[in-house]
């Protein structure tokens, strides 16, 4: 199975969240220390359900944030976790 095809399967089964979950509490520390500044355009590789970027929109004030990931089906969800256009997903 190729990894994005083990990725759309975690997605269909809702896995994208519990991911964001479990990895939340490590990652709210190493997001808050990254140096972005308000209007910056940030760029998420693998990003999964989206939150990491949707985070740096909120707290960091970022300008617009971008996921890229291999996974259609996360793209997917990604993007139905938001509805700012400033924020957007593609695979
Ligand atoms: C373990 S998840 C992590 C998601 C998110 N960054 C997080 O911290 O929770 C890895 C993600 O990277 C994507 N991915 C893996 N290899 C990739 C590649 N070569 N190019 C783009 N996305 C990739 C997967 O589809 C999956 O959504």
């Amino acid at each position: 199975m190729s990894v994005s095809d083990e990725f759309d399967d975690w997605a269909a089964r809702g896995k994208d969240r519990g991911m964001e979950d479990r990895h939340w509490h490590t990652a709210k520390h190493v997001l808050a220390r990254m140096p972005v500044e308000a209007g910056d355009t940030v760029l998420d590789l693998g990003s999964g359900s989206g939150y990491a970027g949707r985070a740096l929109k909120e707290t960091a004030d970022a300008g617009r944030a971008y996921g890229i990931d291999a996974s259609p089906a996360m793209a997917e969800n990604a993007r139905s976790y938001t509805d700012d256009g400033d924020v957007g997903f593609l695979v």
